[in-house]
């Protein structure tokens, strides 16, 4: 399919592996470009030594093209952007922070930027930083999220209708079916992220895959709005949130609370109890932990099958 997120990115299918925090390494992102997706190294939780590690074992895993998803409110910001520049990576996702920032400095050094947002607004200024696309994410998603809580079915089209460059949809969609309704509503590809925590490739602790698998509608919840509005299964910690919010923790109690390393500890030590635990509410449909690449496969077929028999007319 050579659609132009396709096409933008020289890949097969345009289907995206989110970067992730402590669950996309090169294992993973090398994995999905290799079955024809896009695969995006996290740097959100590399320090930059790694993330260079990172890089270089990716290109020596995969001959196709893979990307670095860089979060701007990275202390080591600079030195990151350095190594995706050094290492000559071709494209770069930027997310949680300004675009206008870092674009035009990656865009002149030949780098494809694409920039996640949280609504119209954002995705027009990404346009105007010069972006060669956004990612449109909604409110079910895992991991950090814009403060709008604007869902994935209704963020869509009003994204598309406000930019012209194309738009990657994210937030909920872990199927072929789901993917298929975001190119309805306009989008041009999709951004995955909790459906490839439950991979075998995903550097997540096995015991934090096994817990998205098991987890259910309703089980995770956006929280800590007064830092930064984070989605999460439901664990001791998440209520030891709640209840400092009910009892009126104001944003230092909060920081206090969260601390240092809660995010490696639960995804990545798995810890369940204590750490944090990112994921979206499409986790409630995830059955299995499959091979990255039988995941894209199985996405791309379930897609096919769906363009062919859209809706139940009965
Ligand atoms: C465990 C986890 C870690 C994440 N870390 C990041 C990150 O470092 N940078 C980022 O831009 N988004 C991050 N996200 C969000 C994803 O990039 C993606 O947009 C999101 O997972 C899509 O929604 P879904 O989980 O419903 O597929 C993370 C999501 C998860 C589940």
């Amino acid at each position: 399919m050579r659609n132009k997120i396709a096409q933008l990115f020289g890949i097969d299918y345009p289907i995206i592996q989110a970067g992730m925090v402590w669950a996309s390494g090169w294992k993973l992102a090398s994995a999905v470009s290799n079955a024809g997706g896009l695969g995006l190294i996290g740097a959100g939780s590399m320090y930059p030594d790694v993330l260079r590690e990172h890089i270089r074992q990716c290109r020596a895993a995969t001959g196709r093209p893979f990307g670095v998803n860089i979060p701007l409110l990275y202390p080591d910001i600079a030195e990151l952007i350095e190594i995706v520049v050094r290492e000559g990576v071709r494209i770069v996702f930027t997310s949680a922070g300004n675009p206008r920032t870092w674009t035009a400095h990656l865009k002149e050094r030949g780098i494809t930027v694409v920039h996640v947002v949280s609504s119209s607004a954002f995705a027009r200024k990404a346009e105007q930083a010069g972006c060669d696309a956004v990612v449109a994410e909604g409110f079910e998603a895992g991991g950090h999220n814009g403060r709008e809580e604007t869902t994935t079915f209704c963020l869509i089209p009003q994204v598309c209708a406000s930019v012209s460059i194309p738009v990657i949809a994210a937030g909920g969609i872990a199927t072929g079916r789901g993917m298929l309704a975001a190119m309805v509503l306009g989008a041009s590809g999709v951004q995955m992220g909790s459906r490839f925590v439950a991979s075998d490739e995903a550097s997540s602790h096995i015991d934090f895959k096994k817990a998205v698998v098991a987890a259910g509608e309703g089980d995770t919840f956006l929280t800590l709005k007064q830092l930064t509005p984070v989605r999460l299964l439901s664990n001791e910690f998440f209520q030891q949130v709640r209840r400092a919010e009910a009892q009126g923790a104001g944003p230092e109690v909060l920081q206090a609370l969260l601390g240092h390393g809660r995010a490696k500890k639960g995804m990545f030590e798995g810890d369940l109890r204590e750490g944090e635990l990112e994921i979206g509410q499409v986790a409630a449909q995830l059955q299995e932990i499959l091979p990255a690449g039988e995941i894209v496969r199985r996405v791309w077929e379930e897609f096919r099958e769906g363009l062919e028999n859209p809706v139940d007319f009965s």
